[in-house]
């Protein structure tokens, strides 16, 4: 089992990454939550349909009181009313401020347990067991929870740092390859901004031509490395600028563009993490348009975007769109565009006004495959 400390100015936090859950989780519950008298694991119902006998058994050998809730699964249900739904459950079940949420699924599970278990009680302890790559990498760590409200992402929220994390990277064993690779993106982004072992051993762990190649990535010993390196790097992230002020934007690389495209679609069609593969791609173009970073820059990682079957084009939508969305952003506020470009791998910078036009022109880029 390997650790890392996150530490944050509301508490310390372990985050252990471990294959066998049932075994270490209750081990875990004993020693951490001493003085815990009740788990109320909050799960969906296709991870559910998935995990039911291990979720059961571990729960069973955490010696302590315990309840399931099960939400439907989807992001139109990361939302108030089933946390409202979650609250009743809470106080029919009697739990106090001592007592343990378990978040159990992706990141809207994390999400929505998560902004729960920040306001219940005004605040409760607070476990995520992240079952996707974006969970494990990304949504479970560094505090932001929140439900979306009135049609917008995370609008309702908190920050609120769980009490421990634990990481099973066999949980990825079971996902569908839409969601490897909607996580990936997310891996890929931590390796171009902040280490490009990750990008290395991606390229290593891969082979090139075979159709289920992710499927059996995500089971290799390197991708549980890969996992591990970039929870460190969240950790790292979130401990030097917890409230989102100026380093932890550095997160946001590809997103400028990626949310665009994700509104452009009205959210259909690609992921999140597909949006912001191709909006990354997009960001290398300008950094290359503005001669901030060399073209070949761009090859090597297309090189691995293909390998990684991660989207580098914009579908044809309407450019507009993405450009009206580009207004919404709040990456642009004050009317003033703040882009993370690059300089080089693990080069990142900020770069405030970059012009309307190369925008345009390097979205087209993507978009007509001028590659
Ligand atoms: N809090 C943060 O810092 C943060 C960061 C990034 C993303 N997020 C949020 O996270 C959400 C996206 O997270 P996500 O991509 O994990 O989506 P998700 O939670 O919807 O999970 C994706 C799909 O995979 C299924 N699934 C989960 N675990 C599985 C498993 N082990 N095997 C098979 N299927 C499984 C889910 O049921 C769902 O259908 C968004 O709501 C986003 O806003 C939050």
């Amino acid at each position: 089992m390997r650790i890392i400390t996150a530490k944050t100015k509301a508490r310390d936090y372990p985050i252990y990454i471990s294959q066998q859950f049932s075994e270490h989780f209750p081990l875990l519950i004993r020693k951490n939550f001493k003085d815990s008298e009740k788990i109320i694991l909050v799960t969906n119902d296709k991870v559910f349909g998935i995990y039911e006998s291990n979720i059961k058994n571990t729960l069973d050998k955490c010696s302590l009181p315990h309840e399931i809730v099960v939400i439907r699964d989807g992001e139109e249900n990361k939302n108030l009313q089933k946390a409202e739904y979650i609250f009743g459950k809470l106080v029919d079940f009697n739990v106090h401020r001592n007592d343990i949420i378990t978040a159990f699924g992706g990141g809207v599970i994390g999400d929505l347990a998560g902004f729960v278990a920040s306001t219940y009680q005004r605040g409760i302890r607070l476990i995520h067991c992240p079952t996707t790559i974006v969970g494990q990498v990304d949504s479970s760590i560094g505090g932001k929870v929140a439900v979306n409200y009135s049609g917008i992402k995370n609008i309702v929220g908190n920050f609120y740092q769980p009490h421990m994390i634990f990481i099973d990277p066999t949980f990825n064993h079971t996902l569908e390859e839409k969601q490897i690779i909607n996580g990936l993106g997310e891996v890929v982004k931590y390796g171009i901004i902040f280490k490009k072992k990750i990008l290395d051993k991606l390229s290593q762990s891969i082979e090139d031509k075979k159709e289920d190649r992710l499927f059996e990535m995500v089971r290799s010993d390197i991708f549980r490395e890969i996992i591990y390196m970039c929870c460190s790097i969240k950790a790292m992230v979130a401990q030097k600028d917890e409230f989102d002020i100026s380093y932890r934007n550095l997160l946001n690389f590809g997103h400028t563009i990626g949310h665009c495209i994700e509104s452009a679609l009205e959210f259909k069609g690609l992921s999140h993490g597909e949006a912001v593969s191709a909006g990354m791609i997009v960001a290398i173009d300008i950094s290359v348009s503005l001669g901030l970073c060399k073209k070949e820059v761009k090859e090597w990682i297309l090189g691995i975007y293909k390998k990684l079957k991660l989207p580098y084009r914009i579908p044809e939508i309407d450019i507009d769109k993405i450009v009206c969305a580009l207004k919404y952003d709040k990456k642009f506020k004050t009317m003033q565009n703040k882009f993370v470009l690059i300089k080089g791998i693990n080069k990142p910078v900020f770069i405030y006004d970059v012009d309307r036009g190369v925008i345009i022109d390097n979205i087209k880029k993507s978009m007509y495959n001028y590659i």
